[in-house]
């Protein structure tokens, strides 16, 4: 006796995809206290300094595993979408855009404003990263140098869906800050970076990673392996928000 088992359509297996990917919004990687401080008002510059050291040291890293989901992805559709992200991060080739140091000119020029003295690129990223966002990389790494494809476009999948979202957080926070601007103009030019992720980037990166995550599914099985990663992903972010909110109530 043969036992037939169905596998799924790929119009199912997107669904279940988009339906992970959705996911993000009910978790503590984005509804946690470091959002809800965040987002209360100006701060103290020291909490401001934690944040910015905290999350240049996490976002270091960010076009690197884009890089290294591309040559850890066998399938040639789910390495494309991988390589458009990449692109995108290397500011489509304009090296002055590149996301990376549009960030870093961000933080220096705020953290600047609200010291009164200069404060350079060089000395956000000397400053050591906590425990949590060095756990929070060593898992990252883990996951995107993972031989096994699935695994890889899990974390893709969480890293990407949690972008969009976490951008455009950190986004009505800097509002707080507005004031330190000599004028709406120079306010809305310094926030280039977070422009470009919430009007383009970060939307784009989330259909390419729904993209290439259903491209390396073709049954439950390997649905399993990219949520288990895509799970694993969600708590190493929560985890680094929870070192990050923790820090900035001790220099309060
Ligand atoms: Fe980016
Ligand atoms: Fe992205």
């Amino acid at each position: 006796m043969s036992v037939i088992t169905q596998e799924p359509t790929r119009a199912a297996i997107d669904e279940a995809v988009a339906g992970l990917a959705a996911s993000v919004h009910t978790s503590e990687a984005l509804d946690n206290e470091f959002y809800t401080r965040w987002l209360s008002g100006p701060l103290p510059y020291p909490e401001v300094r934690v944040f910015a050291e905290q999350f240049l040291a996490r976002t270091v890293n960010t076009s690197v595993m884009v890089a290294l989901s591309v040559l850890h992805t066998a399938d040639l559709h789910a390495r494309v979408e991988c390589v458009k992200n990449l692109y995108s991060e290397y500011g489509n080739g304009d090296p002055a855009k590149a996301h990376l140091t549009l960030l870093e000119s961000f933080l220096s020029d705020l953290l600047t404003r609200l010291k009164g003295a200069p404060v350079t690129a060089e000395e956000i990223r000397a400053a050591a990263p906590l425990p949590t966002t060095a756990a929070f990389s060593a898992g990252q790494r883990e996951l995107f140098t993972s031989d096994d494809q699935r695994t890889v476009q899990g974390a893709l999948l969480a890293q990407e869906h949690l972008a969009y979202s976490m951008l455009t957080r950190l986004y009505e926070g800097v509002r707080n800050y507005k004031g330190v601007y000599a004028s709406d103009d120079e306010f809305h030019e310094a926030c280039e970076y977070f422009y470009i992720h919430i009007g383009e980037a970060e939307k784009d990166h989330k259909a390419q990673a729904v993209t290439s995550t259903a491209a390396v599914c073709r049954d439950e099985r390997d649905l399993e392996v990219v949520t288990g990663s895509f799970r694993r992903f969600l708590d190493l972010t929560a985890g680094y928000w929870r070192g990050v909110a923790q820090e900035m109530r001790a220099r309060r």
